[in-house]
């Protein structure tokens, strides 16, 4: 357990502060700020609690190898001496994935074709049976970075993107990653106190993120990761450290998050979703207009949401009163409150008719975003 690695936590683009904030919070060591994520250092525990807790992290991957190579002999050598039964049983199934620049090897189909050979002769090798290749679900994911001749190789530590929490039943007309609503809760500042609304909630991924950052439940608790599967894992080890973090989790007393759509379909959805993430009598589900969610005066609450853009969900022409209308709503009757949202459509933005606050872009899978927020009435 003592064996420190280096690791790299990617993300989305553009959430790479939250991610290195959380990181920081996590009191993981030597951690440094990316494009597409962010590095640290640690021993297996570390890497366990990485694949636990990080909440806007997609993968982890950990550094197995790194060495000069301007030609595939040197590549393939380079490859062969890491040792990779610790990764995979010779019966198991991996991929190679790679990207190059600046470097002699530059073509990425033949790196990957030398890294994959040097890894199953290995095992032939040693016990007379090899891996198979398999792109679609492998057991191991191998990655090949190769900058400047030198090669790093990794190991996917996640064995299948973080977004997959394991809770979701029901996944909805346009879900956002759930690596993005704890991004958008996470930037929202909500202080886990102030009443929570998302008026346009489909499945209800932020609420359900939301609940889970509130009651400290590590958003990995609900899956697996492909780290339990590599053969000297230790699973006994493991399982009493995830019912530590686990059993630290408590609601904040007097916590209210609500949830609302005007779609009854999503409602049911989203409360498949909250029952199965273990918070099915914490957060109030309605089927509501998003123009009749309750606003009480001085509520000081947190409005956090993710509106149609009229991209993929209804028609942006259909959208403009609707936006306009909510942006009305919201500033006659929710003064003092915190807005947080991500936005699709520049016109839509517009349409609401607040100011501008603070913005940062975002993306929200193949959609360039917004994700902007304000204090109403200011
Ligand atoms: C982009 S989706 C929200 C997706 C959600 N964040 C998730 O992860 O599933 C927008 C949602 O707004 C809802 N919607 C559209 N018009 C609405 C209205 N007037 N009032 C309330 N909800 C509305 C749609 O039914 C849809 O579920």
């Amino acid at each position: 357990m003592t064996k420190r690695s280096v690791f790299f936590a990617s993300c989305a683009p553009g959430l790479e502060p939250v991610l290195h904030s959380e990181a920081q919070e996590l009191k993981l060591a030597k951690v440094e700020r990316q494009v597409g994520g962010i590095y640290f250092e640690g021993d297996l525990v570390d890497m366990w609690r990485a694949n636990l807790w990080l909440r806007t992290a997609v993968r982890i991957f950990m550094r197995v190898g790194r060495f000069h190579a301007s030609d595939a002999a040197q590549l393939y050598k380079g490859a062969s001496e890491v040792d990779w039964s610790r990764f995979v049983s010779p019966e198991g199934s991996l991929v190679v994935d790679s990207q190059s620049r600046e470097s002699e090897l530059f073509h990425t189909h033949f790196i990957q074709q030398r890294v994959k050979d040097a890894v199953v002769d290995q095992f032939r090798k040693a016990t007379g049976v090899r891996p198979t290749v398999d792109v679609d679900d492998p057991d191991l994911r191998i990655h090949a970075h190769l900058y400047n001749d030198r090669v790093t190789l990794s190991v996917d530590t996640s064995g299948g993107s973080l977004h997959k929490r394991g809770w979701r039943q029901y996944q909805g007309i346009a879900p956002i990653a759930e690596t993005l609503a704890a991004a958008i809760v996470l930037m929202s500042d909500w202080d886990c106190r102030s009443p929570f609304i998302d008026p346009f909630c489909g499945s209800g991924t932020l609420a359900i993120e939301a609940a889970l950052i509130a009651a400290k439940v590590p958003p990995g608790s609900f899956r697996t990761f492909g780290f339990e599967s590599w053969p000297g894992h230790d699973a006994a080890s493991y399982s009493r450290f995830k019912s530590a973090e686990i059993e630290r989790q408590s609601w904040p007393r007097k916590l209210q998050i609500r949830a609302s759509d005007s779609d009854a379909k999503q409602v049911e959805g989203a409360k498949q979703n909250a029952e199965a993430a273990g918070f099915g009598d914490r957060i109030r589900f309605d089927v509501l207009d998003a123009l009749e969610f309750e606003a009480k005066p001085g509520w000081n609450a947190f409005i956090v949401t993710n509106p149609p853009y009229g991209l993929r969900v209804g028609d942006e022409e259909q959208l403009v009163p609707l936006y306009r209308d909510f942006g009305q709503r919201l500033f006659e009757s929710c003064s003092g409150y915190r807005l947080a949202m991500i936005l699709g459509n520049p016109k839509l933005r517009r349409a609401l008719g607040l100011p501008e606050g603070e913005q940062k872009p975002v993306q929200n899978g193949t959609i360039p975003c917004e994700f902007f927020r304000l204090t109403l009435g200011d």
